[in-house]
């Protein structure tokens, strides 16, 4: 049974939290850190966990096997590093961090330390998601021509001091929503050719609106994020990608998961998805993703020679291409 100390028990907090109670045969929340009190209540009192107001402390005073840091972005650097340094390995997530100095550093330390980490780059364990890049691989409709990725969203409200608006705290819509098609897209098709992107920055340093295009020899890929709709808007995470032999569209939002063969007809392929139910108070319910990731995880510690499949060089790599996302779309 491994311990885990969770850090952070807010919307993502929760939702971890919930997915800690789904895999309690294998891991057990011994502790948990938030400077809101009730926060942190409100999951110790799930698990009996003890109580601390600083993830520092908990690092520095609770035995742990690992943390779960669902921190602030801009917190995510100091405190993975602290818990490295400090023999633990480390679930944080995403995005990374800030910046490619950030990025360099956590490198620098995971190298030292020899710990593991999986970046919380959710959308490689979410079901279409992962079916999509499983026939992909097996090229069972041929080659990938193109994909048109969407994630659409409310503006986000429900953050402690509101830090998700201010740009150095998040690094705005682009690294915090739009970068999880940024990493799936790469995830799928590897380092792009070329990137394009255009933008809308409403206040300084904060795009709320972005289209990245991705260039490949034989592909092109797009990816619009935008954070800005109104509050009673559906958020919705949607794919329309295009193979040789047929279609595959994805939309969160409408429920809908259809392959169109080329030669006619249309399915709904099966998914074997774990049964979990929903959490939280954000703009995602769904725990289905997270759990899977989580799992993921677990077994990775378990089991050391796995692949890891959303490891912290990949969680860097995606933050760089975010930043270069940002600084074509603006300038
Ligand atoms: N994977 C996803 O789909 C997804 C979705 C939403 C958010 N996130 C990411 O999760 C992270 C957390 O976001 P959130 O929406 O849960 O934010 P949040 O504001 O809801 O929660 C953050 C919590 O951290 C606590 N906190 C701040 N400083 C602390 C400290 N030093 N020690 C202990 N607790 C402290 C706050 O009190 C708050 O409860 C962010 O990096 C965000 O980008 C990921």
């Amino acid at each position: 049974m491994l311990k885990v100390g969770l850090i952070g028990c807010g919307f993502m907090g929760t939702m971890h939290a919930n997915c800690y109670k789904a895999l309690s045969d294998k891991v057990e929340v011994v502790a948990v850190a938030d400077l809101r009190n009730d926060k942190a209540k409100e999951l110790a009192d799930m698990f009996g966990a003890k109580i601390y107001a600083d993830g520092e402390d908990l690092i520095k005073s609770e035995n742990v096997d690992f943390v779960d840091i669902c921190l602030p972005t801009y917190l995510h650097e100091k405190y993975a590093v602290m818990a490295m340094k400090n023999d633990r390995h480390v679930f944080v997530e995403k995005p990374l961090c800030r910046s490619k100095e950030e990025a360099e550093n956590l490198i620098k330390v995971q190298k030292e330390t020899g710990k593991t980490v999986q970046v919380g780059q959710v959308i490689r364990f979410w079901d279409e998601y992962a079916w999509l890049k499983d026939v992909k691989e097996k090229g069972t409709y041929g080659k990938l021509i193109s994909g048109s990725f969407k994630r659409l969203s409310p503006r986000p409200e429900w953050a402690w001091e509101n830090w998700l608006h201010d740009a150095e705290k998040s690094g705005g819509m682009a690294l915090d929503l739009h970068i999880h098609d940024i990493d799936f897209i790469r995830y799928l098709m590897g380092e792009p050719k070329e990137v394009k992107a255009v933008g809308i920055e409403e206040k300084e340093g904060l795009t709320d609106y972005m289209m990245t295009s991705y260039i490949y020899d034989d592909a092109v890929l797009t990816a619009e994020g935008c954070w800005s709709y109104p509050a009673d808007f559906r958020f919705s995470m949607a794919f329309c990608v295009r193979f040789e032999k047929a279609t595959v569209y994805h939309d969160s939002g409408l429920g809908e998961f259809i392959v169109y063969p080329l030669e006619g007809g249309k399915f709904t392929p099966e998914l074997n998805k774990a049964d979990i139910g929903t959490a939280g108070s954000g703009n995602i319910s769904s725990l289905g993703g997270y759990y899977n990731e989580l799992k993921y995880f677990v077994e990775l510690l378990e089991n050391p020679s796995l692949t890891n499949i959303a490891s912290l060089a990949e969680g860097a790599r995606s933050v760089e291409l975010a930043l270069e996302g940002i600084k074509k779309a603006i300038n």
